[in-house]
């Protein structure tokens, strides 16, 4: 039987990581998957997250079961720190899965269990696991435009005719903040437009939510969330404690599902606990009770909130250096837009031949897409890359 199998397409991303593992130049810079690292290259544990452990440590008396949709602690700490009571609690249902893209994966499940048939709308470019996830399982799936490579900042004209496509049932997937691959977002106003137009058509929206705090601050980076889930019947938020909390080997994830009347959330709730069952049972829970004691305890969440706040800032100050050592070498503003940019990410327009080139020649690692993740700089490497990138005609 397992003769038949075939090989898999590597994943764009990770490969990179295997490939800058095996680059012998120590002076190589890796700027590919999405972690974030200081300046001396080290993805640490925060602060908060150690001392929940150290706590949990003395603390915990059991390892056996929580529930199927993980502690209900969790669920609501989560519910909390995102939505802020943007809709009333009896109409939230929560389950945990492991990692954001658990939750993207249980999300596409209830979706397809729901209605079966309903497209998925997927921004291009979007985080490559995306449609890899909506193909595996064999769901319709459409595009709409979302990047101008000429402004490298939303196209928001191509976003919306191509969303009139759209039918009543169809899901949109939404990046909540801090646009994976490319930086770019909309506005609060642009929200509010593409908000008019899924309640026009009756279309759920899919909100992967996975750099909150990162962009903009906790606040701000779940408004456009709190925003779709006050104005629209039903929504479902597939989130991530991966960045925010750097626990990523954890497995920390959310999926929530905002029905329309409280009096449906019963049967939304068991539905989700079915389809964590059928998938993997009990979700982890190690990641998911540190957060929930950070999130629950006035010290541990003002700690955890000024170290987010350091790694927001930080990355905000690299994207400030590197727009203006672009703007110095080209004597131009047409790098300004990654000041602009938020979270990890941006796309800098390279083509794929400009950033082979530019990892062959510098041994500095961006995706093929010319996806760069800011954390991997620091303020001795910016001047390295932006001269890469101007020697690499980009
Ligand atoms: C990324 O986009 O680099 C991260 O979300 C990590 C991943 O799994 O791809």
């Amino acid at each position: 039987m397992l003769e038949q199998l075939k090989p898999q397409a590597p994943d764009k991303i990770l490969m990179l990581v295997q490939m800058f593992r095996d680059d012998p130049r120590s002076d190589k810079i890796d700027l590919g998957v999405g972690v974030y690292k200081t300046a001396e290259g080290l993805t640490p544990i925060m602060r908060s997250v150690k001392a929940a452990e150290k706590l949990l440590w003395e603390t915990e008396t059991t390892k056996s079961y929580t529930g199927l949709a993980g502690d209900p602690a969790y669920g609501a700490a989560m519910r909390d720190m995102i939505l802020a009571g943007a809709v009333s609690n009896d109409r939230v249902s929560a389950a945990a899965t492991p990692g954001g893209t658990g939750a993207i994966r249980q999300a596409l499940e209830l979706i397809r269990l729901a209605a079966p048939g309903a497209t998925v709308w997927l921004s291009a470019p979007t985080w490559p696991n995306h449609p890899s996830i909506i193909k595996y399982l064999g769901m319709p799936m459409a595009e709409y435009r979302y990047f101008h490579e000429a402004t490298r900042g939303v196209d928001f004209d191509g976003m919306m005719s191509d969303l009139r496509g759209l039918k009543a049932g169809d899901a949109v997937l939404l990046h909540g903040c801090c646009h994976n691959p490319t930086g770019a977002n909309l506005t609060l106003d642009q929200w509010k437009t593409v908000i008019e137009h899924l309640q026009k058509v009756g279309a759920i929206p899919l909100i992967d939510l996975a750099y909150q705090g990162f962009g903009d601050g906790l606040e701000e980076d779940a408004a456009a969330v709190r925003l779709l889930t006050s104005s629209l019947p039903e929504t479902l938020i597939a989130a991530s404690c991966s960045k925010n909390f750097g626990i990523y080997r954890e497995r920390t994830g959310i999926l929530m599902a905002v029905s329309d009347s409280a009096k449906g959330q019963p049967v939304t709730q068991g539905t989700l606990a079915f389809l964590n069952r059928q998938n993997f049972s009990f979700p982890p829970d190690h990641g998911a009770r540190l957060v929930t004691m950070i999130l629950n305890d006035q010290e541990l969440r003002a700690d955890w909130k000024t170290e987010l706040e350091e790694v927001r800032l930080s990355m905000l100050g690299l994207r400030e250096q590197l727009a203006s050592e672009l703007r110095q070498r080209t004597n131009s503003d047409r790098f300004d837009f990654i000041s602009r940019h938020r979270g990890m990410f941006s796309r800098i327009g390279a083509t794929p031949e400009q950033v082979q080139t530019i990892r062959e020649k510098n041994g500095i690692y961006m995706v093929e897409d010319s996806r760069l993740n800011i954390a991997g700089l620091n303020a001795k490497t910016v001047p390295i890359l932006a001269e890469a990138i101007v020697a690499a005609g980009v």
